[in-house]
């Protein structure tokens, strides 16, 4: 796998850049499969995204299903619910059909919630899960979904779906994620991530991408497809030069 690598000069710039492709994308797969699926992260850096998204020209949302890569623990309309956070930004602006919103059970018992949405994936998918779009974030330690540094869940290669605990900082710890093997089949991954705060995760990512080191949890994920981080100049500063793709 070889990740692209592009840098926008703004997180305002990476959000529409992940909205942009994310549609182009969409619409590309639209055209040869009757319905496609995107897998959504949490965080803030997609909010502006996910707004624009909504407004993409030619996506029938009639046709894509949309699915989480991780979820906090907390009831559906909560504020730290990824849930809530697309529900607001995407899929009421974008009408997009319940029929097609496979939301992550926050509001049971982790391992419960971690049994459901493992059925209901199997339920959409059969044995051949694989997002058409995935989209990750990566926190200041390098976590992505939500896969932390030192977690169980980093080792798991039979579950798809397992229930995780963010470190004591966070403001929900009980989580729910998908595992690396199902994020490694996606055909398309982005990942967004902004901000100095986010360098020196993003500094061992590229010594992982060398073979310096095993790296952090985004750096573990390697898809079967392509693979781009889009990513701000204040992020990238020192580490690479300006690529803007557009
Ligand atoms: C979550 C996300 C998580 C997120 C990173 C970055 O549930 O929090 O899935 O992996 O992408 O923590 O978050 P920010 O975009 O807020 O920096």
């Amino acid at each position: 796998m070889t990740a692209e690598i592009v840098v926008l000069p703004t997180a305002r710039a990476v959000a529409e850049a992940l909205a942009d492709r994310t549609a182009a994308a969409l619409r590309a797969a639209l055209a040869d499969e009757p319905r496609v699926t995107l897998c959504l992260t949490g965080g803030s850096t997609p909010v502006h995204a996910y707004e624009r998204l909504a407004l993409a020209e030619g996506l029938d949302w009639e046709r894509v299903h949309v699915f989480w890569g991780d979820e906090r623990c907390v009831p559906p309309e909560h504020a730290e619910s990824n849930y809530a956070m697309a529900r607001r930004t995407l899929l009421d602006p974008a009408r997009v059909p319940e029929s097609n919103v496979h939301k992550m059970p926050g509001n049971c018992p982790p391992d419960e919630g971690a049994q459901v949405y493992e059925q209901a994936l199997a339920q959409f998918f059969g044995d051949d899960l694989r997002f058409d779009v995935l989209h990750l974030g990566m926190g200041d330690d390098g976590h992505t979904a939500s896969l932390f540094p030192g977690s169980p869940a980093l080792d798991e290669r039979d579950r798809r779906v397992v229930p995780a605990l963010a470190p004591a900082s966070a403001a929900v710890r009980e989580r729910l994620t998908l595992t690396f093997p199902v994020l490694s089949r996606a055909r398309l991954c982005l990942f967004a991530a902004a901000g100095a705060g986010k360098r020196d995760a993003f500094s061992d990512v590229l010594d992982a991408y060398d073979g310096e080191q095993a790296g952090p949890p985004a750096a573990r994920v390697t898809v079967d497809g392509d693979l781009t981080w889009l990513v701000d100049r204040e992020l990238a500063q020192g580490l690479m030069t300006d690529e803007d793709d557009g």
